[in-house]
């Protein structure tokens, strides 16, 4: 049975592509199979808290400087502060430990108070090395491992994962497998925004927030997530007295932010092997002279394709969306900054915001200004191929209704949750495939070649 629908989904394809030469692209045929986005339950193997006193949880790390060479550690201990040391050695260094200090943190929002949040920097790692790290006092601490990324350069090939809009759903918990097990086996993931959605509940119940950070421990503990900030890590709710946005995100997540030179965690850059990496806020102000404006404004001159070939951009709200959902929210920042995109050859920009896959062709809507009318997005080589991939799963569900027709720009979208793997091989090439849900963990749905807009900047349309 399963190969029988999966020969007609091959097949719609084939006939929507023939299609697609004279409209856009193709808007998949696959029909997947109805099932409820529901919290996973409270008792859930995935939220157990390990046993022991004061044990850690809710272990994650992230990269904790601009090249590479340093990893944020943090974590929660419910019952007292305890320690914010953590333990570390390298695999061929005869386990002699080092110690790294940190420090904790602790907030209230509205009735609930966070347990003890500690935030620990360990830098001057070796590069491409094995690391084992401990955190926790006595018998109750607990062991992870990560690999730091090679040296930054040119043809250094690494692969990262894309997972937006998780929540913690079933649904959110297979997209969190399925990449996992897929043997393209992500180094890092690029996590694109809406972390827990805690606010979907009374009181932006952030219990939510511990239950999530314990769910994904079993992939973050072990790989950095590069964090974005979406609509849910706003927590704004002056109606029960929570007028500070931001506060539970900012408390439990840190990112390095001061190594790019910014000046708030929302926005920030960081270099991984050969990619650099410009995180975006679509939720800080952005407009000509804010701190955001200035800071890409410096940014996007020094990156340097040379020694990182591979330029790519994150944020949340997605510039380019066919999708009946969040329709045009992200148009006033496409405005500010897609200029300077084309102009530095961005290679690709993820979003997600929009519960559901979609993947455009390179184009760009730039010649406008108020009188010449010219206002329709064109064909353009140097401008990012633009992919939404906020299909993680979540309690809202799917986005399922689309614009029709689809527009030009548009060459590939599926409304199916799942996730997706940027390979980069090489300065010229990078393989990308996004993987649905309903499938085995290896299948790839959408799939294409990205070439280089810097170093073989030809054609890589997928549709004509
Ligand atoms: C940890 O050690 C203390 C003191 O030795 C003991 O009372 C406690 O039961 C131990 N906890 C666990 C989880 O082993
Ligand atoms: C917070 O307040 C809500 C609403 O009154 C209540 O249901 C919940 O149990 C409270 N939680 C705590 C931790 O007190
Ligand atoms: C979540 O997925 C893991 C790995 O596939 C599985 O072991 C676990 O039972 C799942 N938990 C729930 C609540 O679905
Ligand atoms: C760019 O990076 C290359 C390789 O690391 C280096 O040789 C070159 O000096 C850098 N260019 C600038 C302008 O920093
Ligand atoms: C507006 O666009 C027209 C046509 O491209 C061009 O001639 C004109 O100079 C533009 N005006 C401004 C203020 O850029
Ligand atoms: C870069 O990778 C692509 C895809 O694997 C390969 O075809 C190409 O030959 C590589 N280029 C170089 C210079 O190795
Ligand atoms: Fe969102």
């Amino acid at each position: 049975m399963y190969s029988v629908s999966f020969k007609v989904l091959v097949f719609g394809l084939v006939l929507v592509n023939v299609v697609a030469l004279c409209n856009g692209g193709s808007t998949s045929t696959f029909v997947r199979k109805e099932e409820k986005t529901v919290d996973m339950l409270f008792d859930s193997d995935v939220f157990a808290i390990p046993p022991g006193y004061n044990v850690p949880q809710q272990v994650h790390i992230t990269q904790g400087d601009h090249e590479g060479k340093a990893v944020i550690v943090s974590w929660v201990t419910m019952d007292e502060p305890g320690s914010s040391e953590v333990r570390y050695w390298s695999e061929n260094s005869k386990q002699k430990k080092l110690i790294a200090k940190g420090r904790h943190v602790t907030y209230r929002y509205f009735n609930y108070s966070s347990g003890f949040i500690h935030h620990c920097t360990i830098r001057n790692l070796e590069y491409n090395t094995k690391y084992y790290y401990e955190v926790g006092i006595a018998n109750t601490t607990r062991q992870f491992w990560f690999v730091t990324p090679p040296q930054v350069g040119p043809d250094v090939p690494y692969t990262f994962g894309l997972i937006g809009d998780l929540g913690q759903t079933y649904d959110s918990n297979k997209t969190l497998s399925h990449y996992e097990m897929n043997p393209r086996k992500g180094q890092a993931l690029m996590f694109i925004g809406d972390l827990s959605y805690a606010d979907d509940h009374p009181y932006h119940d952030n219990v939510k927030w511990d239950t999530w950070g314990r769910f994904v421990e079993r992939s973050v503990a072990y790989q950095p997530w590069i964090w974005v900030t979406g609509n849910h890590e706003i927590d704004f709710a002056p109606e029960i007295g929570e007028s500070v946005p931001f506060k539970p995100y900012t408390h439990r997540y840190h990112v390095p932010y001061r190594a790019s030179q910014s000046t708030a965690p929302f926005w920030y850059s960081i270099k991984r092997a050969s990619a650099h990496i410009i995180v975006l806020a679509s939720y800080s102000a952005y407009g000509k002279y804010t701190p955001q404006y200035q800071w890409l404004k410096e940014e996007l001159p020094k990156v340097n394709r040379t020694e990182t070939p591979w330029l790519i951009v994150l944020l949340h709200s997605p510039w380019y969306n066919s999708y009946d959902y969040h329709y045009m929210e992200g148009e006033s920042m496409r405005v500010m900054f897609e200029p300077w995109f084309v102009k530095h050859k961005v290679d690709v920009v993820f979003a997600g915001h929009v519960h559901a896959y979609e993947r455009s062709e390179r184009v760009s809507n730039i010649a406008y200004n108020i009188t010449n009318g010219q206002c329709n997005p064109v064909k353009d080589n140097s401008a990012p191929v633009y992919i939404t991939i906020g299909d993680g799963g979540n309690i809202e569900g799917l986005a399922n209704t689309m614009i029709e027709p689809q527009p030009d720009y548009s060459a590939y979208r599926e409304a199916s949750f799942g996730h997706a793997m940027f390979d980069i091989k090489n300065r010229t090439h990078a393989y990308y495939s996004w993987h649905r849900n309903q499938d085995g963990y290896a299948v790839e749905a959408d799939s294409m070649w990205f070439f280089n807009r810097y170093w073989y900047p030809v054609d890589d349309s997928t549709t004509h």
